[in-house]
C-alpha cells in the first residue's frame, strides 16, 4: 500500500539522502583495532558534548544497556530499576542470563518515577543472605514522559548515599532535552551529568539506521569495550554506521520538536473521539486506552488496512511520531482513526 503512515515506533525511520551521503563519504578503519577514524571522532565529540570522558559506539540500545550492566555489576550483584524499565522488561533478561546479575524491580508512582523511599528500602544490607545492591537504573524519557530533574536528583541522591552507581537509559535523551526548551545539547548534558553512565540511541527519533552510544568514565568504557567484544558487538568498518549517527546528532536533534508538535496535534484532534480515551501527547508518543465494549478489539488491524500502523491493545494503543511522519500525515492519521472508530468506512 502506498503512503503507509507507520506510527508503531520511532525506530522505523529510513536514512535520509544526506545521511546516506554522509555514510558513503565516511573514512573507515577497523574499529575492533580501534582505528576507525569516523567512530573515534564520533565517540570523542559526543562524549565531549555530554560531559563524559569517554563513549563507546555499540550496535543497539539493548547492547548498550547490557554492556553498562555488565560493566557496573558482577555475578551476585543486583541493580534496582523500575519494573517497566526497558532494560528490565524488554531486553531478554540479558544481565541475568549472561552476567548472573539480579534485578530488583520496583513499582513506579504511576508517573514513571520511583519513590526515593522505595529505593532506599530496596538497598540490601551487607549480609550474605542478599545479593549486593550495586546500581540504580533510570529511564528518560520513560514511555515518552520527561522525568523532571528534581525526580532524577532525588533518586540518584539515594543511590549516591548508598554508594550505588547510577545508569540512565537515555534511549530518547534528546526528546527529553528538546522538551525542556533551550539549547537541547546543554539540556541533554544537564540530564546526563547526574549519572555515572548513560546510553543514548541514534536509531530512534534521531533517525539513524543503527547504533547507540554508551557514555562513562574511561575506565568504565574500557570494561564496556571488553563486554561489547564478548557479546559479538565488535564491528569492523563501523564508521559507515557512526557517520549516520554523527549526522543525526548534528541535524536531527532540534527537529524533534516537530515530532512532539505532530504528536500533540494528533492527540488534540482525537481528544473527544468516541470509543477511545486519548491521552495528551508525551514528547513524540500518544497513548490511547480502549473503551470496553466500544473500541473494536481489532482496531490495530483495521487501522493497518487503511494505512495507519500502530501498536497496542495491551491495554493501551501507542502512536509514535518521527522523522518520516509529516504534519499532514499526523492530520491524516487522526482522521483515519476517527473514521475507523465511527465505522464510516
Ligand atoms: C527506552 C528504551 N531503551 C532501550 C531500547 C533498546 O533499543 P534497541 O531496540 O536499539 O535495542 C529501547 C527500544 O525501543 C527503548 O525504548
Amino acid at each position: 500500500m502506498d503512503n503507509v503512515i507507520d506510527l508503531r515506533s520511532d525506530t522505523v525511520t529510513r536514512p535520509t539522502e544526506p545521511m546516506r551521503a554522509a555514510m558513503a563519504r565516511a573514512d573507515l578503519g577497523d574499529d575492533v583495532f580501534g582505528d576507525d577514524p569516523t567512530v573515534n571522532a564520533f565517540q570523542e565529540r559526543a562524549a565531549d558534548l555530554l560531559g563524559f570522558p569517554a563513549a563507546l559506539f555499540v550496535s543497539s540500545g539493548t547492547q548498550s544497556n547490557l554492556c553498562a550492566l555488565l560493566s557496573h555489576c558482577g555475578r551476585g550483584d543486583e541493580y534496582i530499576a523500575m519494573w517497566e524499565a526497558h532494560l528490565y522488561t524488554h531486553e531478554g533478561g540479558g544481565a541475568a542470563v549472561l552476567g548472573g546479575i539480579q534485578p530488583q524491580p520496583l513499582p513506579d508512582r504511576g508517573d514513571g518515577t520511583l519513590d526515593p523511599a522505595d529505593i532506599e528500602a530496596a538497598v540490601k544490607p551487607d549480609d550474605p543472605h542478599y545479593a549486593r545492591t550495586r546500581l540504580l537504573c533510570l529511564e528518560n524519557t520513560f514511555s515518552g514522559r520527561v522525568i523532571a530533574r528534581e525526580q532524577l536528583q532525588a533518586a540518584t541522591g539515594v543511590a549516591r548515599k548508598h554508594a550505588l552507581a547510577t545508569h540512565l537509559d537515555g534511549a530518547r535523551l534528546f526528546n527529553a532535552a528538546v522538551a525542556g526548551g533551550g539549547d537541547p545539547y546543554s539540556g541533554a548534558r544537564q540530564i546526563a551529568e547526574q549519572f555515572d553512565s548513560v546510553s543514548v540511541c541514534f536509531s530512534k527519533g534521531l533517525g539513524a539506521p543503527v547504533g547507540s552510544l554508551l557514555f562513562g568514565s574511561r575506565e568504565f568504557i574500557g570494561r564496556a569495550r571488553r563486554w561489547r567484544k564478548a557479546l559479538g558487538g565488535g564491528m569492523r568498518q563501523a564508521g559507515v554506521l557512526a557517520a549516520a549517527a554523527s549526522y543525526a546528532l548534528d541535524h536531527h536533534v532540534e527537529r524533534l520538536t516537530e515530532d512532539h508538535a505532530n504528536a500533540a496535534l494528533f492527540a488534540e484532534a482525537l481528544a473527544d473521539v468516541p470509543g477511545l480515551e486519548v491521552g495528551a501527547a508525551r514528547t513524540n508518543m500518544v497513548f490511547a486506552r480502549p473503551v470496553a465494549g466500544v473500541t473494536p478489539p481489532d482496531l490495530v488491524e483495521r487501522l493497518a488496512a487503511r494505512g495507519v500502523l500502530c501498536t497496542g491493545g495491551r491495554p493501551e494503543f501507542r502512536f509514535v511520531f518521527h522523522l518520516d511522519v509529516s504534519r499532514g500525515d499526523a492530520e491524516r492519521a487522526a482522521s483515519v482513526v476517527r473514521e475507523t472508530l465511527a465505522g464510516t468506512r
